[in-house]
């Protein structure tokens, strides 16, 4: 019987493209499609296989596009519907997939859905939100509070004059919450993934996934259990949801942000395999830079999500600090080794593949509700000396400042130089492209030495990470061929035994094994 093909999401890469900071093709300072389509080429030299976009929707922008109020339609500031299929086109026509962000839980206050529903209590679309009395004296209906906490915890109701009710938004007023328990909602929010779906699009990146069940009786969040969130109609919903990928051809997926910081409430969301395919795990995503603390975490994770879910892994996006700031920039090397090397999808966000650190935003330039400007300052393409203060990502004023780097760090600055951090990607991801045990072989966590994060892939590979900032010595057993290193100074091609090597300051090295040794 032939071997069922893997599909592309198990063996992938993805790179997350946030295209207000990606390119600009224009000149108004705000990055759009057809900079993205311009751009293409830097995924295929990379070696990714799908890109992930963030919100290109109709959007007034409170959210950055997270803040929908039309789902099926490009905003003008991104370019036109058009520009979206011709994305598709030129992604598939280079072999990448393809995935949108979707919007599940909110929209914007102004979606045709909602300005509807504000309209009156009558409104045949009421119940597409959720509208409760606010309590005596106008307090608002339950204790929830909204996610962006810059200025202090905040209801998640807003009292709405008009209709004298308040409405839930579990993020800014500008976002009402859908209420997924009106049928109606729930078909149409399917027709806007059949949309896109028939436009070609390869899957979803579902914002806050499991927010979209929450207590209908809207009870009090408590100590240890909220009520607004991970309610267990998430899982039948998640499960209609993937019906509707399922029923398209070629391998159609879901990745959910499923903000749980804790992997066993984590885990049902992928283990049984009728969810969703991928879910981006932010107890990884939050961890301190530490051997124990990671090997605990990947451990743990395949402990509980069982043989059949498959891991995805990511330490960045446009919502948390770069990771080059997080942990600096020797570790920040050793964090792209991990990524790509563990059992599972790796989602790497847009900079960090040229280890691009957060932007000092002077407070006149400010524009995020929730001080995450600083990661979403655009991509150098060029030294500015050559293109400019734009630094080749526009030809006007950009939204947000670039790098003061720029120079240094420009992506074709780092493409000619063996040493850089985009070179070094560029190396792992190939290496990974062209050794099966890394997709898909099995992870064993091995016992190794003091700071030092050790596995095997597969019976072939071992991966051996040195977390200090000093050397240190890997101390498995186990001999082979030192493939990479992440050390500029590299060793490729020596052989090694790794019960003496000892891994320079922020190094990480893999090793095709030839002989395990018994200890
Ligand atoms: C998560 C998104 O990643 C973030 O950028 C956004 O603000 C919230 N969800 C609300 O949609």
């Amino acid at each position: 019987m032939a071997e069922r093909e893997i599909p592309w999401w198990r063996s992938g890469v993805v790179l997350q493209v946030y295209p207000r900071s990606f390119a600009d093709s224009d000149g108004d300072g705000i990055g759009d499609l057809p900079g993205v389509t311009g751009r293409l080429d830097h995924l295929e030299d990379l070696g990714v296989d799908a890109v992930w976009l963030s919100p290109f929707y109709r959007s007034p922008m409170a959210d950055f596009g997270y803040d929908v109020s039309d789902h099926t339609d490009v905003d003008p500031i991104f370019g036109e519907l058009a520009d979206a299929d011709a994305l598709i086109e030129a992604a598939h026509a280079r072999g990448l997939r393809v995935i949108f962000d979707w919007v599940p839980n909110h929209t914007s206050d102004r979606h045709a859905w909602f300005l509807a529903s504000r309209s009156s209590r009558d409104d045949p679309q009421r119940d597409w939100y959720v509208w409760r009395d606010p309590g005596p004296g106008g307090a608002p209906p339950n204790n929830w509070t909204s996610a962006f906490s810059l200025h202090g915890e905040a209801s998640s109701w807003t009292l709405d004059e008009h209709t004298g009710q308040s409405y839930l938004h579990s993020f800014l007023p500008e976002q009402p919450d859908l209420n997924w328990d009106e049928p109606a909602v729930v078909g149409a929010m399917h027709a806007t993934l059949r949309f896109w779906l028939d436009r070609g699009v390869d899957g979803f990146r579902i914002d806050v996934a499991h927010a979209i069940g929450k207590d209908p009786e809207l009870g009090d969040n408590e100590p240890g259990r909220r009520h607004d969130q991970d309610w267990p109609t998430v899982h039948t919903r998640l499960r209609a949801i993937r019906g509707v990928l399922d029923g398209y051809e070629g391998d159609r997926m879901a990745v959910g942000e499923v903000y749980l910081l804790d992997q066993g409430a984590l885990a049902p969301y992928v283990s049984v395999g009728d969810e969703l395919h991928l879910a981006h795990n932010f107890v990884f995503l939050n961890l301190p830079w530490s051997a124990t603390g990671f090997r605990a975490t990947v451990d743990e994770f395949e402990r509980l999500a069982g043989p059949d879910a498959w891991p995805a892994w990511c330490l960045g996006n446009h919502d948390h600090p770069r990771i080059a700031s997080r942990y600096g920039p020797g570790p920040a090397r050793v964090a792209a080794m991990l990524l790509l090397t563990l059992r599972g999808t790796p989602f790497l966000f847009q900079g960090d593949e040229l280890g691009l650190t957060d932007v000092e935003i002077p407070p006149d330039r400010v524009v995020d509700v929730d001080g995450r400007d600083p990661e979403r300052s655009p991509i150098p393409w060029e030294p500015p000396s050559r293109a400019g203060p734009g630094a080749g990502f526009t030809t006007g004023e950009p939204w947000l400042p670039i790098t003061p780097d720029a120079e240094r760090v420009a992506a074709s600055v780092q493409a000619g130089d063996p040493e850089s951090m985009l070179t070094l990607h560029r190396k792992l991801l190939s290496l990974r492209r062209a050794t099966p045990a890394l997709t898909e072989g099995s992870y064993r966590g091995l016992e190794a030495g003091e700071d030092i994060y050790a596995y095997e892939r597969g019976g072939e590979v071992i991966v051996a990470l040195n977390f200090a900032p000093e050397p240190r010595a890997v101390g498995a057993s186990g001999e082979g061929t030192l493939l990479l290193s992440t050390r500029p100074v590299a060793r490729e091609g020596m052989e090694v035994d790794l019960a003496t090597l000892v891994l320079e300051a922020d190094e990480g090295v893999i090793v095709a094994v030839s002989r395990v040794r018994c200890p």
